[in-house]
């Protein structure tokens, strides 16, 4: 597995804006939805193409389309929907999936409580969506429900990483990508990420 640090000073500009406490829900909203089609932008880069013939107003030109299986994004509940505008900005024709989980007050385990996937999930290559990836638990928990859907070929999008995250995830699943902006020092007694940008949920929707 490889985990991918986007270094795009766009991607890293706008992670600084985010991580600044002062900035308030439109701006960090819109700072999520613009960072995650940046994101997508390269973790989209292995899609394969194929080349057509397509006429032109002037002639006709050799060019190439996307090609094979089509794409698939699945936001983690709730901080993940703040990293949809972007990511169907840049790729309209995905589907998406969700997949809701909670955290267990007593065993901190993620606990299901929606998984509403497309029909045809199995055929599509697919990227999972949270912003923070911290304990890593609810990541590999989305991974592990995909697999079971049937789906071969996934990866992960992140703004923030832990490196106890990281770890979590290559120990279940060292076969997905992971692709995200920074990675933090580790994670507080309460599991946040330090100094990461707070709770990505709570600054996305105003809820705090
Ligand atoms: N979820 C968040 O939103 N922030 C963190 O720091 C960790 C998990």
């Amino acid at each position: 597995m490889a985990v991918q640090r986007i270094d795009h000073p766009l991607v890293q500009h706008k992670i600084t804006l985010m991580r600044d406490k002062m900035t308030g829900p439109k701006e960090f909203r819109e700072l999520v939805a613009e960072t995650a089609m940046l994101m997508c932008y390269e973790a989209t880069r292995d899609l394969p193409t194929k080349e057509i013939e397509i006429a032109t107003p002037m002639g006709v030109a050799k060019s190439k389309i996307i090609s094979g299986r089509k794409l698939a994004f699945v936001p983690i509940l709730r901080a993940g929907l703040g990293m949809m505008d972007g990511l169907m900005t840049l790729v309209p024709a995905a589907k998406v999936g969700h997949i809701g989980l909670f955290r267990d007050t007593k065993s901190h385990e993620p606990v299901e409580y929606y998984v509403k996937l497309p029909e045809d999930i199995a055929e599509r290559d697919v990227i999972v969506v949270d912003p923070m990836l911290a304990t890593g638990h609810s990541a590999v928990q989305a991974i592990r429900i995909l697999k079971q859907a049937g789906v071969a070929n996934v990866k992960f999008m992140c703004i923030i990483a832990s490196p106890e995250g990281i770890a979590a995830m290559q120990a279940a699943y060292p076969e997905v990508d992971i692709y995200c902006g920074a990675e933090d020092q580790g994670l507080n007694a309460d599991a946040y990420i330090v100094p990461g940008m707070g709770d990505a949920g709570d600054r996305i929707f105003g809820t705090k």
